[in-house]
Protein backbone atom coordinates (compact mmCIF):
# COMPACT_ATOMS: atom_id res chain seq x y z
CA UNK A 1 0.00 0.00 0.00
CA UNK A 2 1.22 3.52 -1.40
CA UNK A 3 1.13 6.23 1.17
CA UNK A 4 -1.99 8.40 0.39
CA UNK A 5 -1.20 11.21 -1.95
CA UNK A 6 -4.51 13.21 -1.86
CA UNK A 7 -5.26 15.80 1.05
CA UNK A 8 -9.17 15.88 1.29
CA UNK A 9 -10.15 19.63 1.70
CA UNK A 10 -12.42 19.90 4.74
CA UNK A 11 -14.15 23.10 3.66
CA UNK A 12 -17.09 23.01 6.08
CA UNK A 13 -18.62 24.98 8.60
CA UNK A 14 -18.71 22.82 11.34
CA UNK A 15 -17.31 19.31 12.62
CA UNK A 16 -20.58 17.87 12.09
CA UNK A 17 -20.06 18.23 8.16
CA UNK A 18 -16.21 17.67 8.94
CA UNK A 19 -16.91 13.94 10.08
CA UNK A 20 -19.83 12.81 8.22
CA UNK A 21 -17.61 13.11 5.13
CA UNK A 22 -14.27 11.76 7.60
CA UNK A 23 -16.82 9.04 8.26
CA UNK A 24 -17.36 8.21 4.34
CA UNK A 25 -13.85 8.61 3.29
CA UNK A 26 -10.79 5.90 4.53
CA UNK A 27 -7.36 6.92 5.64
CA UNK A 28 -5.67 4.07 3.77
CA UNK A 29 -6.29 6.71 0.70
CA UNK A 30 -6.61 10.19 1.87
CA UNK A 31 -5.38 12.45 4.53
CA UNK A 32 -7.29 15.49 5.93
CA UNK A 33 -6.98 19.24 5.56
CA UNK A 34 -8.46 21.37 8.31
CA UNK A 35 -8.56 25.59 7.30
CA UNK A 36 -9.31 28.38 9.02
CA UNK A 37 -13.12 28.35 9.03
CA UNK A 38 -13.39 24.70 10.61
CA UNK A 39 -10.93 24.99 12.72
CA UNK A 40 -12.06 28.69 14.12
CA UNK A 41 -15.55 26.81 14.27
CA UNK A 42 -14.41 23.86 16.16
CA UNK A 43 -10.94 24.42 17.58
CA UNK A 44 -8.45 21.52 18.42
CA UNK A 45 -11.15 18.50 19.37
CA UNK A 46 -12.48 18.24 16.00
CA UNK A 47 -8.50 17.65 15.27
CA UNK A 48 -7.80 14.95 17.88
CA UNK A 49 -11.56 12.84 16.42
CA UNK A 50 -10.04 12.87 12.59
CA UNK A 51 -6.70 11.54 14.12
CA UNK A 52 -8.69 8.89 16.55
CA UNK A 53 -10.37 7.93 13.26
CA UNK A 54 -6.78 7.40 11.84
CA UNK A 55 -6.37 10.10 9.22
CA UNK A 56 -3.24 12.35 9.29
CA UNK A 57 -4.46 16.01 9.38
CA UNK A 58 -2.66 19.38 7.94
CA UNK A 59 -3.53 22.19 9.47
CA UNK A 60 -3.67 25.23 7.00
CA UNK A 61 -3.70 28.10 9.05
CA UNK A 62 -1.21 30.18 6.86
CA UNK A 63 0.51 31.63 10.11
CA UNK A 64 1.88 35.06 9.12
CA UNK A 65 3.02 37.06 11.95
CA UNK A 66 6.29 38.05 14.48
CA UNK A 67 8.84 35.32 14.57
CA UNK A 68 8.36 34.73 18.03
CA UNK A 69 3.89 34.72 17.24
CA UNK A 70 4.67 32.42 14.62
CA UNK A 71 7.18 29.98 16.62
CA UNK A 72 4.79 29.90 19.74
CA UNK A 73 1.30 28.72 16.89
CA UNK A 74 4.00 25.86 14.93
CA UNK A 75 4.81 24.80 18.77
CA UNK A 76 1.15 24.49 19.56
CA UNK A 77 0.66 23.03 16.25
CA UNK A 78 3.23 20.34 16.75
CA UNK A 79 1.83 19.73 19.81
CA UNK A 80 -1.11 18.32 18.20
CA UNK A 81 0.39 15.77 16.35
CA UNK A 82 -0.71 17.48 13.27
CA UNK A 83 0.57 15.91 10.15
CA UNK A 84 1.69 18.63 8.43
CA UNK A 85 0.93 22.86 9.29
CA UNK A 86 1.83 25.47 7.10
CA UNK A 87 3.24 29.52 7.28
CA UNK A 88 3.14 32.27 4.55
CA UNK A 89 6.55 32.58 3.19
CA UNK A 90 6.08 36.50 2.79
CA UNK A 91 6.75 36.67 6.71
CA UNK A 92 10.13 36.66 6.00
CA UNK A 93 13.48 35.13 6.41
CA UNK A 94 13.55 35.58 10.27
CA UNK A 95 9.79 34.37 10.58
CA UNK A 96 10.50 31.14 8.47
CA UNK A 97 14.06 30.40 10.30
CA UNK A 98 11.55 30.97 13.88
CA UNK A 99 9.28 28.53 12.37
CA UNK A 100 11.58 26.32 11.80
CA UNK A 101 13.56 26.11 15.00
CA UNK A 102 10.04 25.43 16.74
CA UNK A 103 9.33 22.19 15.01
CA UNK A 104 11.93 19.45 15.05
CA UNK A 105 12.31 18.21 11.50
CA UNK A 106 10.79 14.55 10.71
CA UNK A 107 8.04 15.30 13.20
CA UNK A 108 5.09 17.87 11.75
CA UNK A 109 5.59 18.67 8.50
CA UNK A 110 6.28 22.57 7.68
CA UNK A 111 5.51 24.23 4.69
CA UNK A 112 5.22 27.26 3.03
CA UNK A 113 2.36 29.44 0.83
CA UNK A 114 4.07 31.18 -1.21
CA UNK A 115 1.78 33.64 -3.36
CA UNK A 116 -1.83 33.37 -2.88
CA UNK A 117 -3.33 32.20 -6.38
CA UNK A 118 -5.92 34.66 -5.72
CA UNK A 119 -3.32 37.61 -6.33
CA UNK A 120 -2.63 38.72 -9.77
CA UNK A 121 -0.25 41.20 -11.18
CA UNK A 122 -2.57 44.34 -10.29
CA UNK A 123 -3.07 43.31 -6.35
CA UNK A 124 1.14 42.73 -6.26
CA UNK A 125 1.72 45.81 -7.26
CA UNK A 126 -1.20 47.54 -4.89
CA UNK A 127 1.53 46.24 -2.22
CA UNK A 128 4.18 46.68 -3.41
CA UNK A 129 5.40 43.42 -5.09
CA UNK A 130 7.27 43.99 -7.94
CA UNK A 131 7.81 41.04 -10.84
CA UNK A 132 6.28 38.45 -12.34
CA UNK A 133 3.92 36.46 -9.84
CA UNK A 134 6.10 33.22 -11.18
CA UNK A 135 9.19 35.01 -10.33
CA UNK A 136 8.13 35.85 -6.79
CA UNK A 137 6.99 32.75 -6.21
CA UNK A 138 9.97 31.01 -7.23
CA UNK A 139 12.24 33.49 -4.73
CA UNK A 140 9.44 32.88 -1.86
CA UNK A 141 10.01 28.93 -2.63
CA UNK A 142 13.37 29.30 -2.53
CA UNK A 143 13.62 31.98 0.53
CA UNK A 144 11.34 28.58 2.38
CA UNK A 145 14.24 25.44 1.07
CA UNK A 146 16.88 28.18 2.35
CA UNK A 147 15.10 28.29 5.75
CA UNK A 148 14.67 24.46 5.50
CA UNK A 149 11.27 24.12 5.40
CA UNK A 150 10.06 20.76 4.22
CA UNK A 151 8.26 22.08 1.26
CA UNK A 152 5.98 24.56 -0.20
CA UNK A 153 1.86 24.82 -1.58
CA UNK A 154 2.01 25.54 -5.27
CA UNK A 155 0.03 25.46 -8.42
CA UNK A 156 0.53 22.24 -10.05
CA UNK A 157 1.47 24.34 -13.12
CA UNK A 158 4.43 25.70 -10.93
CA UNK A 159 5.46 22.29 -9.43
CA UNK A 160 7.61 21.27 -12.49
CA UNK A 161 9.48 24.37 -12.43
CA UNK A 162 10.51 24.12 -8.56
CA UNK A 163 11.34 20.16 -8.18
CA UNK A 164 13.53 20.90 -11.31
CA UNK A 165 15.20 23.82 -9.23
CA UNK A 166 14.45 22.22 -5.42
CA UNK A 167 15.36 18.70 -5.84
CA UNK A 168 13.72 15.62 -5.30
CA UNK A 169 13.52 16.08 -1.16
CA UNK A 170 11.55 19.55 -1.35
CA UNK A 171 7.50 18.83 -1.01
CA UNK A 172 5.56 20.05 -3.07
CA UNK A 173 1.83 20.23 -2.16
CA UNK A 174 -0.76 21.14 -5.36
CA UNK A 175 -3.83 22.79 -5.28
CA UNK A 176 -6.67 23.11 -8.16
CA UNK A 177 -6.74 20.03 -9.02
CA UNK A 178 -9.87 18.32 -11.17
CA UNK A 179 -10.12 14.66 -12.18
CA UNK A 180 -9.92 13.66 -16.23
CA UNK A 181 -13.57 13.33 -16.67
CA UNK A 182 -14.73 16.06 -14.33
CA UNK A 183 -15.71 19.19 -16.16
CA UNK A 184 -16.48 21.86 -12.73
CA UNK A 185 -13.79 24.15 -12.81
CA UNK A 186 -15.88 25.69 -9.88
CA UNK A 187 -13.56 29.16 -8.61
CA UNK A 188 -10.19 27.61 -9.96
CA UNK A 189 -8.93 29.18 -12.57
CA UNK A 190 -6.45 26.63 -13.78
CA UNK A 191 -7.04 23.32 -12.75
CA UNK A 192 -4.80 20.01 -13.47
CA UNK A 193 -5.73 16.44 -13.66
CA UNK A 194 -4.16 14.79 -10.86
CA UNK A 195 -1.98 12.48 -13.64
CA UNK A 196 -0.61 15.96 -14.75
CA UNK A 197 0.32 17.21 -10.72
CA UNK A 198 2.35 14.28 -10.58
CA UNK A 199 4.06 13.83 -13.51
CA UNK A 200 4.81 17.56 -12.67
CA UNK A 201 6.57 16.67 -9.47
CA UNK A 202 3.56 17.24 -6.85
CA UNK A 203 3.65 14.73 -3.62
CA UNK A 204 0.31 15.37 -2.74
CA UNK A 205 -2.86 17.23 -4.55
CA UNK A 206 -5.27 18.96 -2.40
CA UNK A 207 -8.72 18.21 -3.37
CA UNK A 208 -11.64 19.27 -1.80
CA UNK A 209 -15.03 19.46 -4.28
CA UNK A 210 -14.77 16.90 -6.05
CA UNK A 211 -14.15 14.86 -3.55
CA UNK A 212 -16.57 16.28 -1.09
CA UNK A 213 -19.51 16.62 -3.83
CA UNK A 214 -19.40 13.74 -5.07
CA UNK A 215 -22.52 10.98 -4.92
CA UNK A 216 -19.91 8.44 -3.49
CA UNK A 217 -16.66 10.41 -2.04
CA UNK A 218 -14.79 7.08 -1.32
CA UNK A 219 -15.25 5.95 -4.76
CA UNK A 220 -14.23 9.13 -6.21
CA UNK A 221 -10.87 8.97 -4.06
CA UNK A 222 -10.66 5.28 -5.17
CA UNK A 223 -10.41 6.29 -8.85
CA UNK A 224 -8.43 9.78 -7.74
CA UNK A 225 -5.76 7.48 -6.39
CA UNK A 226 -5.76 5.37 -9.17
CA UNK A 227 -5.02 8.12 -11.52
CA UNK A 228 -2.32 9.24 -9.29
CA UNK A 229 -0.83 5.34 -9.12
CA UNK A 230 -0.76 5.45 -12.98
CA UNK A 231 0.76 8.11 -13.21
CA UNK A 232 3.14 7.83 -10.53
CA UNK A 233 4.22 4.62 -12.40
CA UNK A 234 4.95 6.53 -15.23
CA UNK A 235 7.35 8.89 -13.72
CA UNK A 236 9.41 6.46 -11.96
CA UNK A 237 9.32 4.78 -15.14
CA UNK A 238 10.99 8.03 -16.93
O1 LIG B 1 -12.63 22.31 -3.87
P1 LIG B 1 -11.22 22.52 -4.33
O2 LIG B 1 -10.56 21.26 -4.81
O3 LIG B 1 -11.07 23.67 -5.30
O4 LIG B 1 -10.45 22.94 -2.97
C1 LIG B 1 -9.11 23.26 -2.96
C2 LIG B 1 -8.62 23.55 -1.58
O5 LIG B 1 -7.28 24.02 -1.68
C3 LIG B 1 -9.39 24.62 -0.80
O6 LIG B 1 -9.33 24.28 0.59
C4 LIG B 1 -8.60 25.88 -1.06
O7 LIG B 1 -8.72 26.81 -0.05
C5 LIG B 1 -7.17 25.31 -1.11
N1 LIG B 1 -6.21 26.13 -1.84
C6 LIG B 1 -6.35 26.49 -3.17
N2 LIG B 1 -5.41 27.27 -3.80
C7 LIG B 1 -4.33 27.66 -3.13
C8 LIG B 1 -4.14 27.28 -1.80
C9 LIG B 1 -5.11 26.51 -1.19
O8 LIG B 1 -7.35 26.12 -3.80
N3 LIG B 1 -3.41 28.35 -3.76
Amino acid sequence: MHEPRIIVALDFPDDKSALQLAHRLDPQLCRLKVGKELFTATGPHLIEQLMTKGFDVFLDLKFHDIPNTVAKACQAAAHLNVWMVNVHALGGRKMLQAARKAITPGTTKLIAVTLLTSMDQDDLADIGLAGQPAQIVDRLARLAFECELDGVVCSALEAAHLRQQLGERFCLVTPGIRPRNNDATDDQRRVTTPQQAIRNGADYLVIGRPIAQANDPLLACQQLNSEITAASNIRVEN
